[in-house]
């Protein structure tokens, strides 16, 4: 055979031999690195939702809503950042009318609130999520729909006292009027692919009376 037919044909093969050398192609590797991402991002969305849930409820237990204002101002963002700062991916809430003026979403997180506002919830009663890989890092977002007791501090009939309590902190509050069922707000992950499992995040003292 001529020598230049031969190295055509040694390099006709070299994609094959390539990939039988290296294992899973990439696009198998990025698809495992997604999985994995996503995997994280949620079990970080359920911890971090979840100890949001029970710092509320103990502070509103003490000191009620009006109170629990002045502690959620403080547990939230803490708690977000130690989520942020033990995964070492970013951890936050946002929404598109917003309590605190640190939450305003980014224009991925603004688009995906208002896809989340259209359906909050899933048929099976679940909050709607959604997640896209963009630069390098997957993008995950959780709806979090305004339930019953969300109501005393974000509900079209705020309490005066629990008002007063918001006006003190948020001077720009625009996150009251919110119905049971109605789109609050959502939590947002940024997870850079291409990272290891989430490790625990730390829990923060809760600055409730009680504590
Ligand atoms: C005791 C009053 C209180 C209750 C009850 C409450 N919130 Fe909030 N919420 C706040 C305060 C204060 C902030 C601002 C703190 C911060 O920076 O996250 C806030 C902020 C938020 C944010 C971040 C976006 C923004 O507007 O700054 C979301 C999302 C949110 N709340 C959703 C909810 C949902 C969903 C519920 C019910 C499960 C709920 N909240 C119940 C007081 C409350």
């Amino acid at each position: 055979m001529r020598p230049d037919l031969v190295l055509a044909k040694g390099l006709a093969l070299l994609p094959a031999l390539l990939l039988a050398a290296c294992g899973p192609s990439l696009d198998e590797q990025s698809a495992v690195a997604e999985e994995t991402a996503l995997a994280a991002a949620r079990a970080t969305a359920d911890a971090f939702q979840g100890e949001l849930r029970d710092a509320l409820a103990a502070a509103i237990e003490a000191g009620g809503a009006a109170g629990a204002v002045e502690a959620c101002a403080a547990i939230a963002p803490a708690l977000a950042g130690n989520y942020s700062e033990a995964s070492g991916a970013s951890v936050r809430r946002t929404a598109l009318r917003v309590r605190n003026p640190l939450s305003q979403p980014d224009p991925f997180e603004r688009a995906g609130l208002q896809a989340l506002a259209e359906r909050p919830m899933t048929p099976a009663g679940k909050p709607a999520e959604f997640h896209r890989i963009v630069g390098g890092e997957l993008r995950y977002m959780r709806a979090l729909p305004t339930a019953g007791p969300c109501l005393q501090c974000h509900g079209p009939d705020v309490a005066p006292e629990v008002k007063a309590a918001i006006a003190r902190l948020y001077p720009e509050d625009q996150a009251t009027g919110f119905r049971e069922g109605e789109l609050r707000g959502a939590i947002s992950i940024r997870w850079p692919l291409h990272k290891g499992a989430p490790a625990a995040a730390g829990k923060v003292d809760s600055p409730a009376p009680s504590s």
